[in-house]
């Protein structure tokens, strides 16, 4: 596989998503061949997923949820990602196997270790080349969400947002040269240069 898969994680309201298509834009002016998802619903059974969380009457248990965010991850990888990576692509997916460890693991106490096992399962061994950890506090992610309609993970208390915080900052603890911290509480655009200046020097080294 030559192309190269770049992960974007991080709580609601991080930022990720608008910083994920800004970086997109710059790559391909750049001239790189770039194709933008997102999980779970990079794939149509993946939307399908979505969907369901927000069905009423519609609570999975924790293990559930892991059941079925590895489901709609390996259909990810079969349908899009590993085809994207075989033909060269510059791969960026909007969340990816880190967030069931944080927020399935550290988030809902599911053992991060089975969701490891589990996640190279789904993902047939291809895991992130790089990951950018939007880091802000839960709460100042919530301020910016602002009175949007809450999905079913937005709706939960802010305590479950603090551990899924708590475990992206473990997973950038063991995996410093993977993961990548980014200061996602800085403005737009000085979250942006250092998003460009991460992606440059690890795409001069790949
Ligand atoms: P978002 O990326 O638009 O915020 O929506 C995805 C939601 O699904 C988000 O609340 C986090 C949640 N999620 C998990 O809980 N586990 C996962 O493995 C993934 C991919 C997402």
């Amino acid at each position: 596989m030559s192309g190269v898969l770049i992960t974007f994680e991080g709580v609601e309201g991080s930022g990720k998503t608008t910083q994920m298509r800004r970086l997109g834009r710059w790559l391909r002016a750049e001239g790189h061949r770039v194709e933008c998802t997102r999980e779970p619903d990079g794939t149509r059974l993946g939307l399908a997923v979505r969907r369901l969380f927000e069905r009423p009457g519609v609570r999975p248990e924790p293990l559930v949820e892991v059941f079925l965010f590895m489901a709609a991850r390996h259909q990810h990888v079969a349908e899009k990602v590993r085809p994207w990576l075989a033909r060269g692509r510059v791969v960026l997916s909007d969340r990816y196997a880190d967030a069931t460890v944080a927020y399935q693991g550290y988030g809902r106490g599911i053992d991060p270790d089975l969701i490891r096992e589990l996640n190279v399962r789904a993902t047939g061994g291809v895991l992130p080349d790089l990951t950018l950890l939007f880091d802000v506090d839960p709460a100042e992610g919530f301020r910016r969400i602002g009175a949007r309609r809450r999905d079913h993970f937005e709706r939960e208390a802010l305590a479950f947002h603090r551990r899924v915080r708590r475990g992206y900052l473990e997973i950038l603890r063991a995996e410093p040269k993977r993961v990548r911290l980014v200061r996602a509480a800085e403005p737009p655009a000085v979250v942006a240069a250092e998003v460009r200046a991460l992606v440059e020097d690890f795409l001069r080294g790949a």
